[in-house]
C-alpha cells in the first residue's frame, strides 16, 4: 500500500514538471488561440474612439464596452474577455453547426418531411430573405429541429456538482458528488416517448413539448435544464432555422450512399464522417429560370414558325430545343 502511495504521488509529480507531447501540444495551442483573440482584440480597439457603445453592438462589442464602464473592481480582464470569447465560440458554434448537420441528414432520409418544410418556407418566405416574424412562424420547421435535437442532442450528457448532501428520490447524494444526467437515454426511453421512440416523427412535437413527453418536459432536455441551461437557446434556435430556410429555398437533397452513419461522442455527438448529400435536383431557383428562358424560346420560335429564315436561325443557336432535350443553362 505504502509503495502504490509513493509510486503515486511521484507520478503526479513527475506530470507536473515532466511534460509528453500531447502537453507540449496543447500548450502550443491554447497560446496560439490566445494571440490570435490578443490580434482581434486589439485590432478592434484600434479601430475605436471607445466613446459611449463605440467598440460595436455585436457580442466582442458589447465584452468591451463594458470593461471600459465597469468600476475598477468589476472591471474584466483581458485573459476574462478571452475565456467568455473562448466559452461562446466553444458553445455556440459546434452545436448549432452539429444541429443542423443531423437536421440535413434526417431530412435527406425522411424527404416527406423535407418537401413539408420547404413547402412552409415558400409559403412564408418565398425566395427572399428570412425576416424575425416569419421565423416565429415556422411551425413544421420548429417541429423537426425538435425531433432532431432528440435523437440527436449535440450534448448528451449534463454534469451537476451535489454542493450538499441531498436527497434525490430514493437515493442520499453525498456533497461534492458528479451527477451526470444521460440526455440521450431520457430522449430514447420507450416508456416517456412509446414504441417508436427511435423513430424520426416529428408529428410528436405538433402540441408542443409537454405533451410529447406525456407531461414530463424534463425528459426533454437538449439545452440543459434549470438556472445554468444554455443562454444560447434562442440564438442557436434561430441561427438554425435562418440557415435551414436558406438551404431549404435553394436545394432539394438526397443521402448518398457512401454516407456511413457512425455518430461519435467527440465533445459533442458528431457524424464521424460528415454528412454526405446527394443535391436530388439542382438549384431550384435556376431549374424556374431555366424553365423561363424555355418557355420564352419556345414562343418565339413558334411566332416565327411561317419565316423560314429566321426559323433557321433560331435553330442553330438553340439545338437543344430541336432534340426536345432538356436546356443546359
Ligand atoms: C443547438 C445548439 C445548442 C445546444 C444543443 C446547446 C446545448 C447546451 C447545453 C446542454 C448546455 C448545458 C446546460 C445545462 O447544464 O443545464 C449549454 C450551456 C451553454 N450554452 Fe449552449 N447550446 C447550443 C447553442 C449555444 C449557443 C449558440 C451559445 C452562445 C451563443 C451557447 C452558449 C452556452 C453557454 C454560455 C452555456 C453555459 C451556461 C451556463 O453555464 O450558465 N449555446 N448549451
Amino acid at each position: 500500500m505504502g509503495i502504490c502511495v509513493i509510486i503515486y504521488s511521484l507520478n503526479v509529480f513527475c506530470s507536473r514538471i515532466l511534460k509528453n507531447g500531447d502537453d507540449v501540444e496543447s500548450d502550443k495551442l491554447e497560446k496560439g488561440i490566445g494571440d490570435l483573440m490578443v490580434g482581434i482584440i486589439q485590432k478592434r480597439e484600434k479601430l475605436t474612439t471607445g466613446e459611449g457603445n463605440s467598440y460595436g453592438s455585436d457580442f466582442l462589442g458589447l465584452l468591451l464596452n463594458a470593461r471600459k464602464d465597469a468600476p475598477g473592481n468589476y472591471k474584466l480582464s483581458l485573459k476574462d474577455i478571452i475565456d467568455e470569447c473562448k466559452t461562446f465560440y466553444g458553445a455556440g458554434q459546434g452545436t448549432t453547426s452539429i444541429l443542423l448537420s443531423w437536421t440535413v441528414l434526417l431530412l435527406a432520409i425522411h424527404t416527406d418531411w423535407q418537401d413539408k418544410a420547404r413547402e412552409e418556407v415558400l409559403r412564408i418566405f418565398g425566395q427572399q430573405n428570412p425576416t424575425s416574424e416569419g421565423i416565429a412562424r415556422l411551425r413544421t420547421m420548429n417541429m423537426i429541429f425538435s425531433e432532431t435535437l432528440r435523437l440527436y442532442p449535440p450534448a448528451d450528457v449534463l454534469t451537476r456538482k451535489v454542493q450538499r448532501k441531498v436527497r434525490l428520490g430514493k437515493l442520499i447524494l453525498p456533497a461534492n458528488m458528479n451527477v451526470n444526467i444521460p440526455l440521450l437515454a431520457l430522449h430514447h426511453d420507450p416508456k416517456i416517448w412509446g414504441k417508436d421512440a427511435h423513430l424520426f416523427n416529428p408529428e410528436r412535437f405538433s402540441e408542443g413539448v409537454p405533451k410529447a413527453t406525456s407531461n414530463n418536459p424534463a425528459a426533454y432536455i437538449p439545452f440543459g435544464l434549470g438556472p445554468r441551461n444554455c443562454v444560447g437557446m434562442n440564438f442557436a434556435t434561430n441561427e438554425a432555422k435562418i440557415a435551414l430556410t436558406m438551404i431549404l429555398q435553394h436545394y432539394k437533397f438526397t443521402l448518398s450512399p457512401n454516407y456511413i452513419h457512425s455518430p461519435i461522442h467527440m465533445v459533442l455527438v458528431r457524424p464521424q464522417h460528415g454528412v454526405r448529400l446527394f443535391k436530388s435536383s439542382d438549384d431550384i431557383e435556376a431549374k424556374k429560370i431555366e424553365q423561363e428562358i424555355y418557355d420564352t424560346l419556345m414562343a418565339i420560335i413558334k411566332k416565327n414558325e411561317g419565316d423560314d429564315k429566321r426559323s433557321r436561325q433560331l435553330w442553330k443557336r438553340f439545338p437543344w430545343i430541336t432534340n426536345k432535350s432538356k436546356p443546359r443553362c
